[in-house]
């Protein structure tokens, strides 16, 4: 049964699910029932609030706040239970990047993006005449990066303030006991059925007889195992004994290549963020090996000469300005961005305004622009990265973008450890001008090398107004990411809307190459008909990104939004 009910500020979409036993989740007197649940899409919360992919991981990071802990707390245990109830991109054995900023001001970053294992090569996805086989970077053993999230939540831990055992039991809980799937994942899991079974030889959780439904359970023994070895042994419990023989043990299966040795040395990495300053605004957003903050650095400082607000939202002159802004900074992204410990990004020169003001320099207003290579790239549409926004009572602003690539990865599952691999070594650029699942080219500078990381898009981002916490944002969507989070900035302060309009309003997207503009369904038609008559190749596609934002009003209320594309929901107090 589904409702929809109105009640005032805050839309409840709820879904009552079949009824099988209570469990207790999450400390004393805060019950989570993971058998029926609602998606609750907005909320104005006076002290804490999370927005995150699936309702139940929301609820965990909003009641670990509640019983004492702080946004890294929530960050930690809402990353772990997506690993559960959102297994197509909530993950163990991926990697992502959380980018925070400190009640007291200070901002870092983290880095916990996969690295390539020590005997990958530039050339490990090529056939013998040289033709790249992107199948491989793409499915099974050998497209997985080692993973880095499990070091990334260690990594956090000194800025939390509970211990690790309590952040990590919502996850054993719902992994060993089960939880109520909604009806996405159900289509989810039927839908990748043939898939896992080829990449996966022992049985797994996702694969089951008869069809999956709204409200069965999804029961996880091996992935509740798998997290109480880390919950007893930390980090190790994961990248040293019974986890990382089960993981290599999975490699050896099918050429893949991660070692031991790999997962031992695996380090998160601290990163200082980029930052600039857009009409009054502070933005704060990720480094490389993330693309993401460069990239909407570069288009918002291209449009901020120009009086957007007065060009309207959606209009032909907004849209068309901001799509000129993306194709130019998606332009640098395929030359001159990847893994900055491998190669040297010229962050300051693709920052400069002189830089930017030379780029818009041919920007004609009344005409499409070009983009000279011709080569075009298939687009993917995977949702399947996802993205937590977070804010404490005491003022602690946590975004965090983690991912297994792909949806559901790699689709290979460890045997006997219950979590799926991710298939990140496709977002390197396995030969130059070859484009990844996403369209995306490169070349040097996003090449394979041992211990690299590949180049990414997700964008956690963090917004000051006024040097006071303002918006946290991020969302998934592949090369999408940094379009959506710029169209969700730019919305929310050139076009003033609330946090729930600046993410669910439909969006448009060009990344260069291929040379089109893709735009979601409810996109004003009458600009769709002005662009194609300037010279613009349009692309209907499905929903882009799914963007989870908390904007902080004047009285201190948080403003909390769930992206309406998937499951996403909000929770707080
Ligand atoms: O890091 C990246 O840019 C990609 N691996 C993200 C993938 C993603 O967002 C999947 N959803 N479309």
């Amino acid at each position: 049964m589904k409702m929809i009910k109105i009640l005032g500020f805050v839309t409840l979409l709820a879904t009552s699910y079949q009824c099988l036993a209570q469990t207790s989740l999450v400390g004393p007197g805060k019950k989570i029932d993971p058998y029926h649940y609602e998606i609750t899409k907005n909320g104005l919360f006076r002290r804490a609030a999370v927005s995150s992919a699936h309702p139940l991981a929301s609820k965990v990071g909003a009641a670990i706040m509640e019983q004492g802990g702080n946004a890294f707390d929530a960050a930690i245990a809402t990353q772990l239970a997506l690993a559960v109830v959102y297994p197509g991109a909530g993950n163990i054995g991926g990697g992502g990047f959380l980018l925070a900023r400190m009640s007291k001001g200070e901002v870092f970053g983290l880095d916990y993006r996969e690295a390539a294992p020590a005997r990958a090569n530039r050339d490990m996805y090529l056939d013998k005449n040289g033709n790249a086989i992107t199948m491989l970077s793409q499915q099974g053993q050998l497209a997985s990066g080692i993973p880095g999230t499990v070091a990334g939540l260690f990594a956090t831990m000194p800025y939390a303030k509970l211990p690790f055992s309590v952040l990590i039991q919502p996850a054993i809980d719902l992994a060993e006991k089960g939880f109520a799937i909604t009806e996405k994942q159900a289509n989810g899991f039927n839908g990748e059925k043939a898939i896992f079974q080829k990449q996966n030889s022992q049985p797994i959780a996702f694969v089951k007889e008869t069809k999956w439904k709204v409200g069965d359970t999804l029961i996880q023994k091996e992935l509740a195992a798998t997290l109480k070895r880390i919950q007893k042994d930390g980090a190790k419990g994961f990248y040293e004994g019974e986890t990382a023989k089960l993981l290599v043990a999975e490699m050896q299966k099918g050429n893949g290549i991660i070692s031991l040795e790999d997962l031992k040395s695996y380090t998160a990495k601290l990163r200082n963020p980029i930052e600039f300053d857009y009409r009054g605004h502070h933005i704060v957003s990720f480094a490389p090996p993330s693309s993401g903050g460069l990239l909407i650095n570069q288009m918002m400082k291209m449009i901020e000469k120009y009086p957007v607000s007065e060009y309207k939202f959606q209009s032909v002159k907004s849209v068309q300005l901001m799509i000129e802004a993306e194709r130019r900074a998606y332009a640098d992204r395929a030359e001159h961005m990847g893994d900055p410990d491998f190669y040297k990004v010229p962050v300051k020169t693709l920052t400069s305004d002189a830089y930017l003001a030379k780029r818009m320099s041919d920007y004609s207003p009344d005409k499409a622009g070009v983009s000279t290579a011709i080569t075009a790239g298939a687009i993917h549409e995977s949702e399947e990265t996802t993205h937590i926004s977070i804010v404490d009572a005491a003022g602690n602003m946590v975004s965090v973008t983690t991912t297994l690539n792909d949806t559901y990865g790699s689709k290979t599952v460890v045997a006997g450890a219950g979590f799926l691999l991710n298939n990140e070594m496709d977002d390197f650029s396995v030969k130059p001008g070859v484009p990844n699942m996403y369209g995306a080219i490169g070349g040097e500078a996003n090449a394979i090398a041992p211990g690299k990381r590949m180049l990414s898009s997700m964008t956690p981002t963090l917004v000051l107004k006024n040097k006071k916490p303002y918006v946290v944002i991020g969302t998934p969507g592949g090369t999408t990411i940094p379009t959506s989070v710029y169209q969700g900035l730019v919305n929310i302060i050139d076009f003033n809307m609330s946090a729930s309009d600046a993410i669910n309003k439909p969006k448009f997207h060009h990344q260069w190459q291929p040379d089109v503009v893709m735009i979601e369904k409810d996109f004003d038609a009458n600009t769709k008909k002005q662009l194609l008559a300037m010279g613009y190749k349009l692309v209907d596609r499905g929903g882009i990104g799914r963007t989870e934002a908390i904007r902080i009003l004047s009285d201190g209320k948080k403003e909390t939004a769930a992206d309406i594309r998937g499951d996403d929901a909000v929770a707080g107090f």
